[in-house]
């Protein structure tokens, strides 16, 4: 079904055929619109920015690009086509036909879901909000643009469910979402990463690279759910999310490539005179990102998780693939985590477990993007190697939490950390450094000296092109 743009909501779910729902959502529209305006990437509501736009949901070309105006951008609601007779792949209802509507028994459960994922759409927008004032190029700002309207898009595509299949507690659900704010102490977001700060452009990158990939995971769980919409709509933002993390990818790649540069050009690894981020530095914010990301896939184990999946609800990442029965009632998962005082091995329930099993898939993606980084090390000739930290380093949820690991895994004391922990993590004074070369470059084709120039532009537009508008 294409998109129709004449309608003030773009949407392919029929909604001008189920005029309450199309009512409610107007109205829940105003109030984020003044969120957007509110709490929306700063000083961007004047400026033409070449963003694409969702027009169908056909992997090929769905998507086209053009100058908007951002307050003007069309959030829509869109849904990846229908499987016919989709079949349940997982849990108790293993081989029943998914369901079109919310399962009375497991409406609670499923509306936690549904709003735990919305929260994050909104609080990374919030975030980055200030971000745009240092842009490293113009090509830069648009890419950042773009994950904060698509952040908003998913805002919307969580608020559909609300509004379509959670009668009057998702309306309140939904106008919670528009009320909670990042980092505020009074109504903060649900999860801790998202109400950290985003203070400098490469935390934002690493942000991309890690925080947005934690979000494909927890898509991609939801996409195999028994609750149809909510599968549909989880694949088609799964659609739109391989550019945040491709943003993230990419970003880091470039700072690596421009740090090396500098490296060899001035033979030092101290290339923080010359303006640059130096590889020491990049590690510290990469332990840094990577350990607040893990936290957002929960305990080592889990009933919750447990429950939603033996429910149906949230499956594992490619669940279909998985070679085993879809249930795990008898089945075991090899775990790791420490056990009075020793980190230890264990086979525990693959069911408790399944908060590790994400993890897991999750952990082994990120050392591949870090691996293709290492390359860029590699080929300048340089003799260091960036490394995903030990899985207990700086945690803050689950079993980990208890006690203090250093990046490679040793148990340490509370007083060691205390004394090392700016061997590892950005200092102040670093992130303070980090922050003075963050300084705005918008001169098309120009790019700030901290990170290199991108492989190439925008939908085959070149890298001089005027991807934001003054
Ligand atoms: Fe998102
Ligand atoms: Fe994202």
């Amino acid at each position: 079904m294409p998109i129709d743009y004449s309608e003030a909501i773009p949407n392919n779910v029929n909604l001008a055929g189920d005029r309450r729902l199309q009512r409610a959502l107007e109205q829940w529209r105003p109030g984020f619109l003044e969120w957007w305006r509110e709490m929306g990437p700063m000083n961007s509501q004047h400026r033409e920015v070449y963003l694409r736009t969702a027009t169908s949901v056909d992997a090929q070309g769905w998507a086209t690009f053009g100058y908007v105006k951002m307050p003007e951008y069309r959030w829509g609601i869109f849904l990846a086509e229908p499987e016919a007779d989709r079949k349940i792949a997982f849990g108790a209802h293993r081989g029943d036909l998914a369901w079109n509507e919310v399962p009375g028994e497991y409406r609670g459960a499923l509306r936690r879901l549904v709003v735990t994922q919305g929260d994050t759409e909104p609080a990374s927008v919030e975030q980055q909000r200030h971000l745009g004032a240092t842009c490293p190029s113009l090509y830069d700002l648009r890419n950042l643009f773009q994950v904060n309207v698509e952040e908003a898009r998913h805002l919307w595509a969580m608020v559909y469910l609300l509004h379509a299949h959670f009668g009057r507690d998702g309306r309140e659900e939904a106008e919670a979402l528009l009320r909670r704010r990042s980092g505020n102490s009074d109504n903060p977001r649900i999860l801790g990463a998202f109400n950290e700060r985003t203070p400098d452009w490469l935390s934002y990158l690493m942000f991309t690279y890690f925080t947005d990939r934690d979000g494909k995971y927890q898509l991609a769980s939801l996409a195999e759910s028994g609750f149809d919409p909510l599968a549909r709509t989880c694949r088609f933002m799964l659609t739109e999310e391989a550019h945040h993390m491709f943003v993230g990818e990419t970003g880091v790649g470039r700072v690596v490539r421009r740090t090396c540069e500098l490296m060899r050009e001035h033979d030092t690894d101290a290339v923080g005179q010359y303006g640059g981020i130096d590889l020491k530095l990049l590690q510290k914010y990469l332990n840094f990102h990577y350990s607040v990301s893990l936290d957002l896939f929960g305990s080592e184990l889990s009933t919750n998780a447990a429950n939603y999946f033996t429910m149906g609800l949230k499956g594992r990442f490619n669940e279909e693939s998985r070679d085993d029965d879809h249930r795990l009632n008898e089945a075991r998962y090899a775990v790791e985590r420490p056990i009075d005082g020793k980190i230890e091995r264990r086979e525990e329930s693959a069911l408790l477990a399944l908060n590790e099993n994400l993890r897991d898939s999750y952990a082994a993606d990120c050392a591949r993007g870090v691996a293709r980084w290492n390359k860029i090390i590699q080929a300048a000739g340089i003799d260091f190697e960036l490394v995903l930290p030990h899985r207990g380093f700086n945690r803050k949820i689950g079993d980990w939490s208890a006690i203090k690991v250093g990046p490679a895994g040793e148990i340490i004391s509370e007083a060691d950390w205390t004394a090392r922990a700016g061997e590892w993590l950005p200092t102040t004074a670093e992130r303070e450094f980090v922050g003075s070369l963050m300084r705005s470059v918008v001169a098309p084709g120009k790019f700030a000296g901290w990170i290199a120039p991108p492989a190439r532009g925008i939908n085959h537009q070149p890298l001089d092109f005027e991807y934001v508008r003054p």
